[in-house]
């Protein structure tokens, strides 16, 4: 099927998914905990994944689909065409704030994003890129980045990093956040990266995230001229769980190699 076909057709799906995730917020959730009690996932969060594979897999028999939820398929290559999808990310803000959670999804074919789509459900945003065709937030064309320098980067970040931890170096997280101009903590990878693709951040960096969490993101962020990469520099993993930073690019390798150094 065409790119174009495909993008309305994903779109109207996603506008359909955030209108179910909205009248949801008048009946009770069934929150769970997952890996650990901070670790929520809702009735929402597979209700919806459960929307997006049913009607992927009607409509597009042959593709795959990794969603967080895993109730899609189980994925160890990048082969044909790949739905990534985190149904809601952010869901701890989902559940504590009913808002700044977003809708993921990237797809991908034979490895290479061709759509990537980020819905801020609530303010009801659409962020989509299609390969080589810009970026867009509801259909209105994102101005490629424009240099800047480090004392002049608003950095997402979040707190874990001056926490005793294994990636970075104490004595590192806080030179990053002093020479930085701000630090900023949204709480969902998937806007955070939308906010880097429209210069609302310069740059995004996590210790672990998932490939849904940035599946989509790093399509849209790439249209606008930002670099994603894990802590060793190699393209952000779309397989498995890896550290992560995306940012303008006069920023990139002077966070990584200034102030990232792994143990
Ligand atoms: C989480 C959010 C959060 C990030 C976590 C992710 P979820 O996704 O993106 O901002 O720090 O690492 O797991 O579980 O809410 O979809
Ligand atoms: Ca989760
Ligand atoms: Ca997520
Ligand atoms: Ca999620």
């Amino acid at each position: 099927m065409d790119l174009h076909v495909m993008d309305l057709y994903i779109k109207s799906l996603i506008k359909e998914a955030g209108h179910i995730i909205r009248n949801s917020f008048v009946t009770e959730l069934i929150i769970e905990a997952k890996s650990d009690a901070n670790d929520l996932v809702t009735n929402m969060d597979k209700e919806i994944e459960q929307f997006f594979i049913t009607r992927i897999r009607r409509d597009f028999p042959g593709h795959r689909v990794f969603g967080e939820e895993g109730l899609g398929d189980v994925i160890e290559d990048l082969e044909g065409m790949v739905w990534l999808l985190d149904p809601i990310d952010g869901t701890m803000n989902f559940i504590h704030q009913k808002s700044n959670f977003a809708i993921s999804l990237g797809v991908y074919e034979d490895g290479v994003g061709k759509l990537g789509y980020i819905y801020d459900v609530v303010n009801d945003n659409l962020y989509h890129a299609v390969e080589g065709e810009g970026a867009y937030i509801n259909d209105e064309r994102l101005a490629p980045l424009t240099e800047t320098s480090l004392d002049k980067s608003i950095v997402g970040i979040n707190a874990t990093w001056v926490t005793p931890n294994r990636y970075i170096r104490h004595e590192d997280s806080i030179r990053l956040i002093r020479d930085v101009r701000g630090t900023r903590s949204y709480g969902s990878a998937a806007l955070e990266l939308a906010f880097l693709a429209t210069g609302r951040i310069d740059a995004y960096i996590s210790m672990r995230l998932s490939p849904w969490d940035i599946a989509g993101g790093i399509i849209i962020a790439r249209e606008v001229g930002a670099i994603a990469t894990n802590f060793s520099g190699e393209p952000a993993n779309l397989l498995k769980q890896d550290t992560f930073i995306a940012a303008n690019p006069s920023v990139h390798s002077k966070i990584l190699n200034e102030y990232i150094h792994l143990k």
